[in-house]
């Protein structure tokens, strides 16, 4: 794997003063711009663009806007998630992760369910590029439930199958996983301090619930063990994003002082 170009998850010694624990927060939350399109997610950036520092382009975005809006993103100095959650043979996701190391995203997921041999090609697709994305394996998406998982054919809890993908991931060399607030001291006590664990399901305590199942507060994911934190609707849909954006970085300020 190659060395992680992220941040390693956060250390309690970075919260040093107010501002400094709300530097440390930004340097952990990712905002998901799950937007229509360019235009939309430009204009939710405009009013996120002081408060925070990473953005997710996911399924819908990119769809919409292809790599132009990585690039709208990394020239303005912003950090970039890219979820594009890639599930395919081993041959077409490898070139698929050499086409997206292309665009300077710096995380880039893909489904752990693709199997060791989809997940090595992976790795060594992005090993193979020179400055490679962080490689995520998704594990279970937080909007599966045991009855879900069922009706696909998966027998257990997620929280067995979160852990029967990070195992096989980790023997296919992979660091980095997303698993929901529910699995992430599971995975944290796998992987050691190096994992880099990407958290969504994340709900300020009063905020709606939406489809997602698995989900805990900002302050109790970085306190399991999460590296970053993905926030979507809390923070997109709020009256005020910014308003609310810093509501989740204080909460976070807070986890890591403590
Ligand atoms: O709006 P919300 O906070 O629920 O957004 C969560 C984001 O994280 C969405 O963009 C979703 O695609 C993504 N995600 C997820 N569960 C995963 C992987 C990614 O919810 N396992």
């Amino acid at each position: 794997m190659p060395a992680a170009k992220v941040s390693a998850p956060a250390e309690k010694s970075l919260a040093q003063s107010p501002v400094d624990s709300l530097d440390a927060a930004r340097a952990h939350l990712i905002v998901a711009l799950d937007a229509p399109n360019l235009s939309d997610a430009l204009h939710l950036v405009d009013r996120l663009e002081e408060t925070c520092m990473w953005f997710k382009v996911g399924l819908e975005l990119f769809t919409a806007a292809g790599p132009t809006v990585v690039d709208a993103l990394t020239s303005r100095g912003f950090h970039v998630f890219l979820d594009l959650k890639f599930h395919d043979i081993p041959n077409t996701v490898a070139g698929a992760v050499r086409s997206a190391a292309r665009l300077g995203a710096r995380l880039l997921t893909l489904h752990g369910a693709g199997g060791p041999a989809m997940l090595a090609a992976a790795r060594e697709a992005a090993l193979s590029q020179p400055n490679p994305p962080q490689l995520l394996a998704v594990t279970v998406l937080t909007s599966m439930d045991a009855a879900q998982l069922a009706a696909i054919g998966v027998e257990g809890t997620p929280a067995q199958q979160v852990e029967r993908l990070a195992r096989m991931g980790m023997q296919a060399g992979l660091r980095g996983f997303v698993c929901s607030p529910e699995e992430v001291s599971t995975l944290r006590g796998l992987t050691g301090p190096e994992g880099i664990l990407v958290i969504p399901g994340i709900r300020p305590a009063g905020a709606a619930q939406g489809d997602q199942k698995r989900i805990a507060t900002p302050a109790d994911a970085l306190i399991r063990g999460a590296s970053y934190l993905v926030v979507g609707r809390p923070i997109t849909q709020a009256p005020n994003p910014a308003e609310a954006a810093q509501q989740v970085l204080r909460e976070m300020a807070t986890a890591l002082a403590e």
